[in-house]
């Protein structure tokens, strides 16, 4: 007699990797406040953009992550999508460390939320919803203030950073 097939099985990790790796994403380092007001940040890829009216975005951060508390206990984030010059920034958000905001530039924005001087825009967002889907938690933000300036976005394509090529 042969098993019934599992609608869930048979999706192998590094394939499904590589298969996302296909989409090419902008980067974006999103930030809010931990204990006693600390800075807190991390590279995300996993931003998109949900409803324009009202204006909402998500994001995702892995249950696992160390950051993860403070993004989920406190109720505002701000996107600070990276600009091509800005990879080193956004290695230096994507590893786990206590002082993240050494030597960067940023201040205060919306409710204190930190603001990335080198970022090529800012949306400053109060938490919408939260929602655990998976081995990630679901960030929805309500767009309260935007900053914006101008120059080329970072971007990330198979595991690699890459700016702009030609228009076609
Ligand atoms: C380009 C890029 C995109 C990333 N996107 C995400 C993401 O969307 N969600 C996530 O949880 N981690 C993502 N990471 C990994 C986190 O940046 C990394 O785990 C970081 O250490 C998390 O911060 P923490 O250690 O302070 O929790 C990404 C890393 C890189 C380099």
């Amino acid at each position: 007699m042969t098993a019934a097939p599992e609608t869930d099985a048979g999706i192998d990790p590094r394939e499904l990797r590589d298969a996302l790796g296909c989409f090419a994403t902008g980067v974006c380092v999103v930030t809010s406040l931990g204990d006693e007001g600390r800075p807190v940040g991390m590279t995300i890829n996993s931003f998109s953009s949900v409803s324009l009216d009202p204006p909402l975005v998500l994001w995702s951060i892995g249950l696992k992550a160390p950051s993860r508390g403070a993004f989920h206990d406190h109720g505002a984030f701000a996107i600070n999508i990276m600009g091509a010059g800005a990879k080193g920034t956004t290695l230096n958000f994507a590893r786990p460390s206590d002082d993240k905001f050494a030597g960067i530039e940023w201040m205060p924005g919306y409710q204190g939320l930190p603001v990335l001087r080198e970022a090529l825009a800012v949306l400053e967002c109060k938490v919408e919803d939260q929602i655990i889907s998976g081995d990630h938690e679901i960030f929805i933000g309500r767009v309260v203030q935007i900053d914006k300036n101008d120059g080329d976005p970072l971007l990330f394509h198979r595991g690699s950073f890459a700016t702009l090529g030609p228009a076609v």
